[in-house]
């Protein structure tokens, strides 16, 4: 096998080293490429350009694998809790009893924040989107905890770091939906679980308490862990570009949620559920629908279909949707948006448009169910997914930092005006 590929070019050959992943994964490494023949590459959307070598996520999009360092998702979802998958994607081992128990009792005893942060809420409108408020609380940490702006900091100061942002994130994110909603910020209770203490400050009020529903909150462990980590995807790369500059943690997970915001991306849960209601109000035509995804000159697109890199099937959205079915039967679930989604999920899978197209049910289009399933409003979608991708993040941050990457800067084509000189106002 060689270990490079040539190039040839006006005359001239340019070799290419290939660089092999532990998958048996190859790249051509372009990097000295513009040095010697003055090229660059071009790949609109990175859809064929790996930037950087990572040892956390193994995916393979034809054969639907997805492993975080390298146990199956379906083991993890199965068998792990939340922080044990966190623990291991961020640090690369599972921890033993004594690391999982140190782990979890730190990220528990950090949940609270500090009082201040409620009169940076008050500044926002209610109604505020909770991801917006979300982004910028997270940034706000820097506020709190400027040592963290330190580039140099040791290898502890940068565990404390993490520690706070995981433990700290299920209380920002409440009180986001809080702030939207108008109700008095409910205080972590450190004698829950993580995503049962979500649910807690999510729905308690002053004048009710709040059960958390066994049912609901195994489901959501399993829906955290899916959505942990998923490799070079648009928000991840934000949080390691962001990061090359040496920006801090906050700072870079903090653009990594606006990235993520977008319908084309996280946002898809949220959009897949406003799509079912907008066909239900308009009679629950799904034909009607359909066809419009398929019309060329027509903008719409069925949400949570299709994916980047699973062309046939999306791991995550298979047991994603066993676990919809689950929760739905045992929670009684009647509702009428939800039978549409069954519709269109059936008629898709057999039209050939979709077929021809690869375009399957994504993680998106299950998770979006759940969650309604499980009463999240429809708007909080996107910070659940926010919440779970979370050690994906931190783990490519700390990542990218160890191993010394570059600041990230892209080459172009620039395809604009030749020189042209300034003409005065008067004479244009
Ligand atoms: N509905 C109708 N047609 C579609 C859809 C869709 N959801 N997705 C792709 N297509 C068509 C597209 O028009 C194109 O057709 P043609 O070849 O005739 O021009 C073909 O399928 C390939 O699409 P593409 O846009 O080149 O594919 P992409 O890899 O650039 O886009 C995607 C992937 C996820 C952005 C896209 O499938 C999409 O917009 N899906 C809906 C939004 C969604 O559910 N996003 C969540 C993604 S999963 C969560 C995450 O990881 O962020």
């Amino acid at each position: 096998m060689s270990d490079f590929a040539e190039l040839h070019y006006e005359g001239q050959t340019y070799k290419l080293p290939v660089v092999v992943g532990t998958e048996n994964e190859k790249a051509l490494d372009i990097s000295k490429l513009r040095g010697e023949s003055g090229l660059i590459t071009i790949d609109p959307g990175f859809k064929n350009t790996g930037s950087t070598k990572s040892a956390i996520t193994f995916l393979d999009g034809e054969k639907g694998i997805l492993r975080y360092r390298g146990y199956p998702i379906e083991q993890l979802a199965e068998k792990s809790s939340f922080l044990e998958v966190a623990y291991l994607i961020i640090f690369g081992e599972l921890p033993t009893k004594a690391e999982l128990e140190e782990w979890t009792s730190d990220i528990t005893y950090h949940t609270l924040i500090h009082e201040d942060f409620k009169r940076i809420l008050e500044g926002f409108p209610s109604n505020s989107h909770p991801m917006g408020v979300l982004s910028s609380l997270v940034t706000s940490l820097t506020a709190f905890y400027p040592e963290s702006l330190d580039p140099s900091r040791s290898a502890d100061e940068v565990r404390m770091s993490i520690v706070r942002l995981l433990a700290k994130m299920p209380t920002l994110a409440a009180w986001s939906y809080k702030n939207e909603i108008g109700q008095p910020t409910v205080y972590p209770d450190n004698n829950l679980d993580y995503g049962g203490n979500f649910l807690r400050m999510m729905f308690a009020t002053p004048a009710e308490g709040f059960e958390v529903d066994p049912i609901v909150s195994d489901a959501l462990n399993k829906l955290l862990i899916l959505h942990a980590e998923h490799e070079q995807n648009c928000s991840t790369s934000t949080v390691r570009i962001v990061g090359s500059s040496h920006a801090s943690l906050y700072a870079s997970v903090s653009a990594g949620i606006n990235a993520l915001w977008g319908p084309l991306h996280g946002g898809a849960n949220q959009a897949v559920i406003e799509m079912l209601e907008n066909i239900k109000a308009d009679g629950g035509d799904t034909d009607k629908y359909l066809a419009k995804a398929k019309d060329k000159d027509d903008p719409f697109r069925l949400m949570g279909f299709g994916h980047r890199v699973y062309k046939n099937f999306d791991p995550r959205a298979r047991i994603i949707k066993k676990a919809a079915d689950e929760v739905l039967a045992k929670l009684g679930v009647n509702d009428p948006v939800l039978d549409i989604a069954k519709r269109l999920e059936e008629a898709a899978l057999q039209d050939p448009y979709f077929v021809e197209r690869k375009l399957y049910p994504n993680v998106d289009f299950y998770s979006g169910i759940i969650y309604r399933a499980l009463g999240i409003p429809t708007n909080m979608f996107t910070v659940m997914f926010a919440m779970g991708r979370l050690p994906g993040w931190i783990a490519q941050w700390r990542e990218m930092r160890k191993n010394g990457e570059p600041i990230g800067r892209p080459r172009q084509v620039y395809t604009g005006e030749n020189e042209r000189h300034y003409v005065d106002v008067n004479q244009r």
